[in-house]
């Protein structure tokens, strides 16, 4: 991809699936560069964007410039913002669009905004002419170093939250580090929550880097852009050994299972807990829980809350929820979830910071146990 040589990604990152490889493109001012990219990839191919009114209002030009300039042919579909958009409705119009502009198999969707937008729009691509081209452009921080990568696409069900879908990878990811500057505040901080994940899951120096430089990827230097692309390292890694999630992969779950759980409680109100949030506090469960059967360490559960509170992001349920949130309430969710099979308990564990692992029929006794007395106490320490 060199022949305009203005397109000059800070950072590249292959994701190896075989026939289905692609890369993904991270760095500022990238969006400038998508109607490069597409020609690249598909030579001759029509596009059709789907976005969110928030994202295509602050960005939207950058993008339909970029086609225009390189004489691509294109149509918008605009969905409102917000989850309740990952559904059946929203999913129709889409596949309804693409099949009035009689887009071809040759021919790209480009989902253009965050994760809803992203899952939404690539799933619309997977079922469309039962496959058509698909290209990412994640614009929120947490679909720029996670739902972008890796190829789960899908809507929610009225039974739950993303049970209706397929993986789908697309021909290319491209992350403008750029857009996040129009982010609200709280999203980026609750996507910086799974970037911490990252060093959690199983990259030490990655945490400790963090630590160091947390205030520069706020501010939108080039640490932002290299923060963003070890996590996409990081996952493409995880997804190229274990692409349909039969092992490694449900690392990429700490924190979730407890912050899914907090979710549920909060009926996915947005307004109460983001799922970002609900993954800090998840992650600080996580290491207590580690910490209190005798596998992680205190200072180690100490500089995970430092992080997070220093980020703004909540370490324990009291301080950030208004109503008090119970063991049994949390066991309930928690056992409903589609990562439990025949009632027997995975959670993600960790011997330390960087150390994490998949612990199969964890005791549920003992989890209830420690929810009892962690929820008990005001403060997480
Ligand atoms: N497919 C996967 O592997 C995967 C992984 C994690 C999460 N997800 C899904 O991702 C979704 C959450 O994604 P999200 O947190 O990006 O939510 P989102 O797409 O709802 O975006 C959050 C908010 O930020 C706005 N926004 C996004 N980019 C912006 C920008 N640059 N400037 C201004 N506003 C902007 C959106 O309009 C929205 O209001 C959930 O549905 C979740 O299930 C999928
Ligand atoms: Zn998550």
């Amino acid at each position: 991809m060199t022949s305009n040589p203005s397109f000059q990604p800070a950072h590249t990152t292959p994701v190896d699936l075989a026939e289905r490889s692609y890369d993904i493109h991270i760095g500022p001012d990238l969006l400038r560069h998508a109607g490069h990219v597409l020609k690249t990839l598909s030579a001759g191919a029509r596009a059709l964007i789907i976005s969110d009114s928030h994202v295509f209002e602050h960005h939207g030009h950058t993008l339909v410039q970029s086609l225009e300039d390189d004489a691509i042919a294109y149509e918008t579909h605009v969905v409102t913002p917000g989850e309740p958009s990952k559904s059946w409705q929203p999913l129709q119009e889409i596949v309804d669009k693409a099949l009035s502009m009689r887009l071809e198999r040759g021919d790209v969707i480009i989902a253009f905004g965050g994760g809803v937008i992203g899952d939404l729009a690539g799933f619309a691509a997977a079922i469309t002419l039962r496959g058509v081209r698909l290209i990412q452009i994640p614009t929120s921080l947490l679909a720029q170093v996670d739902s972008s990568v890796g190829g789960k696409t899908g809507i929610n069900a009225r039974q739950g939250k993303n049970l209706i879908g397929a993986f789908y990878q697309p021909l290319a990811v491209l992350a403008d580090t750029h857009v996040l500057d129009t982010l609200p505040a709280r999203e980026f901080r609750a996507g910086f929550a799974e970037v911490i994940k990252y060093g959690l899951i199983n990259d030490a120096a990655f945490f400790t880097w963090l630590e160091t430089h947390r205030h520069a990827i706020f501010e939108g230097g080039s640490q932002r852009a290299e923060a963003i692309a070890r996590c996409c390292r990081a996952k493409a890694n995880i997804v190229a050994e274990d692409e349909r999630e039969k092992g490694r992969r449900a690392l990429l779950n700490l924190g979730h299972t407890f912050g899914h759980a907090l979710e549920g409680l909060c009926h996915y109100d947005g307004s109460k807990l983001v799922h970002g949030e609900g993954v800090a506090l998840g992650m600080v469960m996580a290491f207590a829980f580690s910490q209190e059967m005798g596998l992680a360490s205190k200072d180690d559960l100490a500089r995970i809350i430092t992080l997070l509170k220093a980020s703004g992001l909540p370490v324990h349920p009291s301080e950030h929820l208004s109503e008090a949130v119970t063991a049994e309430q949390m066991m309930h969710f928690m056992l409903q979830d589609k990562k439990v099979s025949k009632g027997s308990l995975t959670l993600i564990l960790a011997r330390g910071i960087g150390h994490s692992f998949i612990a199969r029929d964890v005791d549920q006794g003992k989890v209830s146990d420690f929810l009892t007395r962690f929820l008990a106490h005001h403060t997480a320490v």
